[in-house]
């Protein structure tokens, strides 16, 4: 249990509150709240003592710790993000209540329901004539998108083109679409760097352009557009400006992100050049991701 030796602005209640939740492995649902609402108070220099008091529960053992620690060297990596996926809960009731209230938060949902989206746009260029189609993920992570969409279509037609530039994540995605690997080529290479050889149907990037200042966004539309096919969409992912869970995520994992407004998004491709009649912005059920669709001319 914490005692206060440094010293901390927070009070013996909020304390003690705080050290309740470390004994019982995180929030049970009723007090989510009063958690979520501690968090949201904190200044930037009350959080480091904010996580001195609930130092037990910091680490690789929970999600939100996984996420402070960073075994891969950067926040968002395939593990937590597989994680977020398969619901994953720790079932050691000394952190299980942590991984459950990680996974009911709004940010937590929107990667799941991200997946999701992935998958309808898949099936619409499915449904489509075209015979054979190509899918170029950029920052595709585990690819448990790219899984659940073929475990669901085994008479798929898509060929997808996988990049990211963590060895680790392409182990874990090769790994999990063993089956499907004849459909799939993985390129360990950093996005800013690759140079395709064939045009795409569908250019798809989701939890990678939120962690790109505005200059390294509008140079990787401008870096892609150009290889997609007539009828081809380019579809990067962002997150919103309107996360309920920018604040957790920052406290608890020190998990930065370049939160984007529908307009931000608009005006970044704009600025790439892009025609802003072929823009469109989509988001999922939330509205806590944000979808940029870029169309071919
Ligand atoms: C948050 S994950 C998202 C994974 C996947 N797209 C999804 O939505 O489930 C971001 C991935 O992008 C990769 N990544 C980050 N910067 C990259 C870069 N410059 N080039 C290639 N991959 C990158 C990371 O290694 C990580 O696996």
């Amino acid at each position: 249990m914490y005692h206060s030796n440094t010293k901390n602005n927070f009070s013996t209640e909020t304390v003690k509150f705080l050290n309740s939740l470390v004994q019982k492995g995180g929030p049970e649902p009723h007090e989510d709240l009063a958690f979520t609402k501690i968090v949201n108070q904190i200044k930037d220099n009350e959080v480091e003592p904010f996580r001195e008091v609930i130092h037990d529960s910091l680490n690789r053992n929970t999600l939100m710790g996984h996420g402070l620690i960073k075994p891969f060297g950067y926040p968002g990596d395939f593990k937590v993000i597989n994680s977020i996926y398969r619901q994953y809960v720790n079932p050691n009731p000394k952190y299980s209540n942590w991984d459950r209230f990680f996974q009911d938060q709004a940010g937590a949902q929107a990667v799941r329901n991200r997946k999701n989206c992935f998958i309808n746009y898949c099936n619409k260029l499915e449904a489509g004539n075209k015979k054979d189609i190509k899918v170029l993920i950029l920052g595709c992570g585990p690819a448990t998108d790219v899984n659940e969409y073929l475990e669901k279509n085994s008479e798929s037609r898509i060929s997808f083109v996988l990049i990211d530039f963590d060895q680790n994540a392409i182990d874990f995605a090769k790994y999990q679409n063993e089956r499907f690997n004849g459909s799939i080529d993985y390129l360990r290479i950093n996005v800013l760097r690759y140079k395709p050889s064939m045009y795409f149907d569908l250019i798809w990037s989701a939890g990678l352009f939120d962690y790109f200042k505005n200059k390294h966004f509008s140079y990787i539309i401008d870096k892609y557009y150009k290889y997609l096919n007539k009828k081809g969409e380019f579809i990067i992912g962002n997150f919103s400006t309107d996360n309920p869970t920018k604040r957790l995520m920052e406290v608890l994992s020190e998990w930065y992100l370049n939160h984007r407004s529908k307009y931000d998004l608009l005006k970044l491709a704009v600025d790439a050049g892009i025609n802003e009649n072929l823009i469109q912005i989509d988001m999922e059920e939330l509205g806590v991701n944000l979808f940029l669709r870029l169309k071919h001319s």
